[in-house]
């Protein structure tokens, strides 16, 4: 990103703090992400990151602090201001959340039905066109959820996240339960959308594949902040007890070494 370029950052999170009873799950937590950037974040399970997405998409409130989505406050502003902001963003729960009376058609056009903008044809066309782009077929659109594979229930629900043609998405876990080749294939549909769509892409992952293939950079959660943020390599190279463990297993040196990543420091 150079100097002059005065686009404020897609996501601002400043001096975040979140508390659950007695327990602070982030205290003073800051994290800003660029447009066109790809981060992953990662941490223990129980660390705060599911958390932190759904206060990003407005779910959520924090018990203090500010998060600014595309330069503006995301809470605050009115119903409808709210409304427009959410439409420039798509999320993808971990519990893909897809409709389960509707069928794949119906699931993807709830969001468009929704806005009350469009008639049926033109839906109609919209929904034939988010298929195409994760790599479903027309025929597809008839299937109810329950007669999906896993792999299939993830693209439906990011084809319904695209449906508004976001300019940010938020995922989170994406590839959890899919078999390694449906984790790879799906890890490929995001980078190749999220080149094409000139998407900014904030993920959740414990997957190494998943965070070497996509990342522009990582930003590991852990006691209660964001501990440290940067590219894979810089990540890698820092001290910590859970950077250490989570890059140093063998299925991680593995992953790392398919992807180009050199020598994993001791
Ligand atoms: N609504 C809630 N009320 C109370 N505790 C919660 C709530 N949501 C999450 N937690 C707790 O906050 C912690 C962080 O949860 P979460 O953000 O889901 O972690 P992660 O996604 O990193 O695994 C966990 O200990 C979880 O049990
Ligand atoms: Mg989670």
């Amino acid at each position: 990103m150079n100097s002059m370029d005065a686009s404020p950052p897609v996501i601002r999170i400043r001096d975040l703090s979140t508390r659950f009873g007695d327990v602070w799950i982030h205290k003073e937590l800051d994290l800003e992400i660029q447009r066109g950037e790809l981060v992953s974040l990662v941490g223990g399970s129980g660390s705060g990151k599911t958390t932190l997405l759904r206060m990003v998409v407005g779910l959520l409130l924090p018990d203090s602090g500010s998060i600014e989505i595309f330069g503006e406050p995301l809470f605050g502003g009115g119903v409808a201001r709210e409304r427009d902001l959410r439409q420039r963003f798509g999320v993808l729960f971990q519990q893909g959340a897809l409709f389960s009376a509707f069928n794949v058609f119906d699931n993807i056009a709830f969001p468009l039905r929704e806005l009350k903008r469009y008639d049926e044809d033109a839906i109609h066309d919209l929904v034939m066109l988010k298929l195409s782009m994760v790599e479903l077929l027309p025929r597809h659109g008839k299937l109810m959820p329950a007669e999906l594979s896993g792999g299939m229930i993830k693209r439906v629900a990011l084809a319904r996240a695209l449906a508004l043609e976001p300019e940010l998405l938020l995922l989170d876990e994406p590839t959890a339960g899919l078999d390694p080749d449906r984790s790879d294939s799906f890890v490929r549909l995001i980078r190749m959308l999220g080149e094409e769509l000139g998407l900014t892409v904030m993920l959740v992952t414990h997957d190494l594949d998943t965070l070497a293939a996509l990342s522009t950079r990582v930003a590991v959660l852990a006691e209660q902040r964001i501990l440290a943020y940067g590219t894979t390599e810089e990540i890698m190279q820092v001290d910590h007890p859970f950077i250490r463990n989570f890059f140093l297993s063998d299925r991680s040196v593995r992953a790392l070494q398919k992807s180009g990543f050199a020598a994993v420091p001791h």
